[in-house]
C-alpha cells in the first residue's frame, strides 16, 4: 500500500475480525472488562486507550511517515503535550507568523511556566542564527502560516534547529500531510489541529502529533494519558473518516484556491494577494519544492482600509464568516480581529485589513461569484 489514497483509506480501517464491518467500530466504552486483577485484553481505561482512536493514530502516523504518533482532543491540546516536555528555562523560536492560540499558549501559559519565547523571521538566517540562545529547545514554524501563508525551508530549518541542539516543530495543518510531509524533510515533530483539513467537515475539533523519536513519543504518550485531553471515539472515527477523503478534498481545495488567487490578484480593489502558489509569492519556490500542491488557504488586503474589509467578510454568502478552515464549505475572516486576537500589540499582528478565506471545495464560479458581489459593495 504505497499510494497515499490507499494508505488514507486502509490503514487502520481493516475489517474488523469478529464481524467484517469495513469501518472501524466506534469503541463506546471508558473501561474494560480485566481477565483477572491487572490482565486487561486491550487496555484498563480508556483515556489510556481506545481502540477506535488506536485507528486514527495508526492512519494519521502513516500518512504523516510517521513511526509513532498521537491524538488529542483538540490541536492546542496536542501543542500543550508536546510543550510539557520542555522545562522552565527552556527557550522556544517561534515564526512571525502563527495560529494566536499557539501564541497565547506559548506565552501566557507556559510563559508563565517559565519558558522563553522569541518570535523571528525564520525565513532569515541571520535572525535565526542570532535568536538562538544556550537554552534554545525548539523552533516552531507553520510553513505555510496562518494567516499570512508565509514558507520556510523545512530542510534547512532542521539543519539549524539540529546545529544548535534544538528540535524542529512543525504545524503542519495548513499542508496536511497530502500536501506535505515534515518529517521527511528533517522535522522532528509534526503538529496538526485535525479539526482542519484532516477532519474536514468543520464538524470535529481534534489534535495529533507525530515523531519517529521513540523517546518523545513514550512522553507524548504519557501525557495524553497523564493530563486527559484524549478525542472521544466519536470524534475518533468522524476524524479517521474525514482522513479517507483527504487527498480528493485537498486536490480540489487547491485548485479552487488557486483560481481564487487568481481572480484577486486581478481584482482592481485588492493591494496584495498571499498565496504561496503565486509565483510572485517570495516563498513561491521553496513551496514547490516541498509541498506537491499549494493549498487551500489564500489571504488578502485590500487598497481601501480595515472598514471596507470588514464589510467584505460580512458580504459574503457562499464564504461564511467564521474562523477556522480546511472543511469543504469556504470560510471567511479577519484575523486581526478573529483567530488573531490574542496576537495584537506582538511581532505577529497580522495587518489590521487583512482578509483570510478558507477556499472550500464549491463549485468555483460561485466561489468567485460571490467574492466578486461582495468586493463590488
Ligand atoms: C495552524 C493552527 N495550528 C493549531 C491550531 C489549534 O487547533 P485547535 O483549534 O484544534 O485547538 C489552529 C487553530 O485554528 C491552527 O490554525
Amino acid at each position: 500500500m504505497n499510494g497515499f489514497n490507499t494508505r488514507a483509506i486502509h490503514v487502520g480501517s481493516e475489517p474488523d475480525s469478529l464481524t467484517g464491518a469495513v469501518n472501524p467500530p466506534v469503541y463506546l466504552t471508558s473501561t474494560y472488562a480485566q481477565d483477572a486483577v491487572g490482565v486487561v485484553k486491550f487496555s484498563d481505561y480508556a483515556r489510556g486507550d481506545n481502540p477506535t482512536r488506536a485507528a486514527l493514530e495508526a492512519c494519521l502516523a502513516n500518512l504523516e511517515g510517521a513511526k509513532h504518533g498521537v491524538a488529542f482532543a483538540s490541536g492546542l491540546a496536542g501543542e500543550d503535550a508536546l510543550l510539557r516536555t520542555l522545562s522552565p528555562g527552556d527557550h522556544v523560536i517561534l515564526g512571525r507568523d502563527a495560529y494566536g492560540g499557539t501564541y497565547r499558549l506559548l506565552t501566557r501559559v507556559f510563559g508563565e511556566w517559565g519558558i522563553s519565547v522569541d518570535s523571528v523571521e525564520l525565513s532569515d538566517p541571520d535572525s535565526l542564527a542570532a535568536a538562538f540562545t544556550d537554552t534554545t529547545k525548539m523552533v516552531w514554524v507553520e510553513t505555510p502560516s496562518n494567516p499570512l501563508l508565509h514558507v520556510v525551508s523545512i530542510a534547512e530549518l532542521g539543519v539549524a534547529a539540529h546545529d544548535h541542539g534544538a528540535q524542529l516543530v512543525v504545524d503542519n495543518t495548513f499542508a496536511s500531510p497530502y500536501l506535505q510531509q515534515p518529517l521527511a524533510l528533517g522535522a522532528d515533530v509534526v503538529v496538526h489541529s485535525t479539526t482542519k483539513y484532516i477532519g474536514g467537515h468543520s464538524d470535529v475539533l481534534g489534535g495529533f502529533v507525530a515523531t519517529n523519536n521513540d523517546e518523545l513519543a513514550a512522553k507524548l504518550k504519557f501525557h495524553q494519558y497523564a493530563i486527559g485531553a484524549v478525542p472521544g471515539p466519536l470524534d475518533c472515527y468522524l476524524l479517521l473518516r474525514g482522513a479517507k477523503t483527504l487527498g480528493v478534498r485537498m486536490d480540489r481545495h487547491c485548485s479552487n484556491a488557486r483560481a481564487v488567487a487568481a481572480f484577486l490578484c486581478d481584482h482592481p480593489s485588492v493591494e496584495r494577494v498571499y498565496y504561496p502558489g503565486l509565483a510572485s509569492h517570495p516563498g513561491h519556490d521553496v513551496a514547490a519544492s516541498q509541498m506537491s500542491d499549494f493549498g487551500g488557504m489564500v489571504s488578502f488586503t485590500l487598497k481601501s482600509g480595515v472598514d471596507v474589509a470588514k464589510k467584505v467578510c460580512e458580504s459574503t454568502s457562499v464564504f461564511t464568516l467564521a474562523e477556522s478552515l480546511g472543511g469543504v464549505e469556504s470560510l471567511i475572516e479577519l484575523p486581526s480581529a478573529m483567530t488573531h486576537l490574542s496576537v495584537a500589540g506582538s511581532l505577529l499582528e497580522p495587518p489590521e485589513g487583512l482578509v483570510r478565506l478558507s477556499v472550500g471545495i464549491e463549485d468555483l464560479e460561485d466561489l468567485i461569484d460571490d467574492l466578486a458581489r461582495a468586493l463590488s459593495l
